[in-house]
């Protein structure tokens, strides 16, 4: 249903069409939500919602820890590739050109922005900016809030009583959207490969039940990880494992820093959690380097990699009151990393590919 056109609502004039499209166009077409120059959008997309990246620098030092761990489990190879996909403004990247500016590390390290914006001004020199993965034959991909991004078609469970061939009780139909109202309608029933997927990942939806169709992300994700040749591959998102499927879908908008109904005209952030489980078991069915793969929450994630959360002693305030306040606004930064119903919900998903996972995270493991 993908990449199919406008669907004629049969004489009200509107053009609607299926989600994944109207997403695409109002995220990534032409004057789109996320590659529009920040000129036309004062703060650029940023200025909408709050990633972990942006709440505080603590989140690149811990991905510098993990960068720490992957160096050590390849045998510090000469050359170490820290991939960030979906990477923003390359704010992540910038951080970890300055944390390892001048260290042994630093020197062995290139650093990769994978992005569909443009390059910004100003971002350094040693970090290279293009829209595609390239290979990496050694190294850290790190996704933080990408594949809630990548645009999804949404299914509806029909629950209109009726039960005839075009689709009554029990049939999933994609849902219509029109991109200048927000507006839905059920459109046709779903193609085999989505009906399947769906049957796979939501056994139990309900009628009048709705599921994000995850085959895109799926294949985005797989597509990713195939990309290194040794190292890990990690992915940090708003996300949703089988036990626990939303049953009636998670599509939803953010604008001016506001959670608003999803319109897909380019005004807001589009976003659906990530059914994550479903993406790490594509990537290892598809691909034989896969040696391990985790997922936990970021609370445990990031715990493991010396986020604490813990505040300072309080003797510090009269030995150090100026180390104090510092310690304790970073206490209040990882807390809010950690927090459990907030980022600290998110899950992250690891996989190994021709590596073992961190000896830090391996009590993480299933
Ligand atoms: C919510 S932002 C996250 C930015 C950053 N990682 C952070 O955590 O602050 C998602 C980003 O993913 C980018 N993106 C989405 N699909 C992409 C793709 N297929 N390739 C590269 N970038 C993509 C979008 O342009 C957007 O900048």
């Amino acid at each position: 249903m993908s990449d199919g056109g406008a669907v004629n609502d049969g004489g009200a004039g509107n053009s609607m069409v299926p989600w994944r499209q109207a997403t695409e166009a109002a995220l990534y077409g032409p004057d789109g939500f996320f590659v529009r120059p920040d000129t036309e959008q004062p703060g650029g997309p940023a200025a909408h919602f709050r990633t972990s990246v942006h709440a505080s620098p603590l989140l690149a030092r811990a991905v510098l820890r993990l960068v720490e761990w992957v160096d050590e489990g390849l045998g510090r190879p000469d050359r170490l590739v820290v991939c960030d996909v979906g990477a923003g403004r390359g704010e992540l990247l910038a951080a970890l050109a300055q944390l390892t500016d001048g260290t042994e590390l630093g020197a062995r390290l290139e650093l990769r922005a994978v992005e569909r914006a443009a390059r910004p001004d100003g971002l350094p020199d040693a970090i290279a900016w293009g829209a595609e993965i390239e290979p990496l034959p050694h190294g850290l991909l790190f996704a933080n809030e990408w594949l809630d991004n990548v645009p999804v078609d949404v299914a509806e469970l029909a629950d209109d009583g009726e039960d005839d061939e075009d689709g009554g009780d029990g049939v999933p139909r994609y849902l219509l959207v029109d991109p200048a109202t927000g507006e839905e309608q059920p459109g046709p029933g779903l193609t085999p490969e989505d009906a399947a997927w769906l049957a796979a990942q939501y056994p139990d939806l309900p009628p009048g039940g709705r599921a994000e169709l995850g085959l895109p992300r799926d294949r985005a994700w797989s597509e990713a990880v195939a990309a290194l040749g040794r190292g890990l591959a990690v992915t940090a998102d708003y996300a949703h494992t089988r036990d626990a499927r939303p049953p009636f879908g998670t599509l939803t908008g953010y604008r001016n820093g506001r959670q608003v109904a999803p319109l897909p005209d380019g005004s807001c952030d589009l976003t659906a959690h990530v059914a994550l489980d479903s993406c790490l078991d594509a990537a290892a069915r598809t691909n034989p380097r896969v040696t391990h793969s985790l997922w936990t929450t970021q609370r445990a994630a990031l715990r493991a990699l010396g986020v604490s959360g813990a505040r300072p002693p309080l003797a510090l305030a009269s030995s150090d009151p100026t180390g104090y306040l510092r310690a304790l606004s970073a206490a209040g930064e990882a807390a809010e990393l950690i927090a459990v119903g907030g980022l600290g919900s998110f899950l992250w998903g690891a996989q190994a590919v021709d590596m073992e996972i961190p000896v830090g995270w391996q009590t993480l493991c299933p």
